[in-house]
């Protein structure tokens, strides 16, 4: 996920606060853990060459600062101030984190560098690079600019614009085409997770209902699974597909839209259950496509759909079981209260530039995206399971 452009948009982010969250008819029980993911005759080398990774800001390593030459914007996304960065890092380094992103552990576990954000000058691509970039979404700017939608965040780079620059790059990480896909058949990639932001869209610069939003889950599945099909074709043979947070539990959501509208739209963990109803909508969907996909070409690939809902919501259940306390507040922010999160106080602002005492024992960071010590536990979950099927490691 990434944040949205709440920071200009106010006035559409008013409107959708006065919206009544309504009752949202039961559409999908997707969630679990469960496995059904057919297995797939490629087996995980011990060795990857590579891994390449595309999303948004959750796994961020450096693009958006490079990409934008926007100063205002650069300003408004914080990622570049004090406090992010400082428990890894010890200083901002362009993640919306305070220290590593699931990418970057999965890639440490993996024997391989920090992987290099694709925009980034002068760097070896050869062992893996990241075309995550803050704002990425699934579906391409000229769609949402046909809706309408005009912020400038989220046209730095859909999934298919991130496709094209790891196109771009393919020469000079493998040569020859020949060559790649012997090259790419020994890499891991992940794909996403995307549509966190098409969603952001929908909601928070639209302001639709979670049901609304709906509407467009087809079309932002296809468009994944779209991407899926296009990296098969470049000779990929291992790629993590990712579904979303349950965005109900995340505490820019349950800050803007959970008061005030009664307990009755909380469920027993404490999350907003419409909007987990639409990502539980989403990740169903995904994993269905995901699981035809691995079908269709289930001699070459060996797709792994990792269930990020499940997890994060397990935390949040259990938050003593990973070592965290506090799971609905953010740790970084100057926002108080029950969430710690106010859109014009968030992490990194002025009078925000101090994080809470412990992030290790915090689940999230600063109100949208995870802590380090979060991030640790959904890449050892991607690594081994479960919730992720089949495990990288497997
Ligand atoms: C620069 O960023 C600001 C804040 O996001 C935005 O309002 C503005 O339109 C951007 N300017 C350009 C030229 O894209
Ligand atoms: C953008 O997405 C739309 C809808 O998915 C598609 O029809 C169109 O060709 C895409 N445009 C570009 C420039 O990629
Ligand atoms: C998959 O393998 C089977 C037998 O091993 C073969 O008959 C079939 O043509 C293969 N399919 C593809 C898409 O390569």
């Amino acid at each position: 996920m990434k944040l949205p452009s709440l920071y200009s948009g106010s006035s559409l982010l008013m409107a959708s606060l006065v919206i009544q969250l309504i009752t949202v008819v039961v559409v999908a029980s997707g969630g679990g853990s469960s496995t059904t993911t057919t297995s797939s005759t490629a087996a995980a080398p011990k060795k990857y060459n590579a891994m390449f990774t595309f999303g948004d800001s959750m796994d961020e390593t450096g693009n958006i600062c490079v990409a934008s030459s926007n100063k205002t914007e650069l300003n408004v996304l914080t990622c570049t101030h004090p406090p992010y960065g400082e428990t890894y890092f010890g200083r901002p380094s362009c993640r919306w984190c305070d220290g590593r992103v699931v990418v970057d552990f999965v890639a440490q576990a993996l024997g391989l560098p920090l992987l290099p954000p694709s925009k980034a000058k002068g760097k070896d691509f050869r062992r893996g690079v990241n075309m995550a970039i803050t704002g990425g979404t699934a579906m391409n700017f000229t769609f949402y600019r046909s809706l309408g939608i005009e912020n400038p965040v989220w046209n730095h780079g859909s999934l298919d614009t991130q496709i094209q620059w790891f196109k771009d790059l393919l020469p000079s990480i493998c040569g020859t085409e020949q060559s790649c896909k012997g090259y790419m058949r020994k890499s891991l990639f992940m794909f996403g997770a995307y549509g966190g932001n098409d969603y952001n869209v929908q909601l928070l610069e639209r302001g639709l209902t979670p049901e609304q939003a709906m509407n467009y889950t087809p079309k932002i599945v296809g468009a994944i699974a779209d991407g899926v099909e296009k990296l098969i074709a470049l000779g990929a043979v291992h790629v993590v597909v990712p579904g979303i947070f349950p965005t109900g539990c995340l505490p820019i959501f349950l800050s803007l839209l959970g008061d005030g509208d009664g307990d009755g739209d909380l469920d027993d963990a404490g999350c907003l259950k419409a909007y987990n109803l639409l990502s539980k909508y989403h990740n169903w969907m995904l994993r269905k496509q995901v699981e035809a996909l691995q079908r269709r070409h289930h001699n070459s690939t060996r797709l792994m759909y990792a269930d990020y809902y499940g997890l994060v919501y397990q935390m949040v259940q259990e938050p003593h079981k990973f070592g965290f306390s506090a799971p609905f507040e953010a740790c970084c922010g100057a926002g108080g209260g029950k969430y710690n999160f106010d859109l014009s106080a968030r992490c990194g602002m002025d009078g925000a530039t101090v994080a809470c005492r412990h992030p290790s024992a915090r689940l999230s960071w600063d109100g949208i995206h995870p802590t380090e010590a979060a991030n640790k536990v959904i890449a050892g979950a991607l690594l081994r399971g479960p919730y992720c099927t089949p495990p990288i490691l497997s």
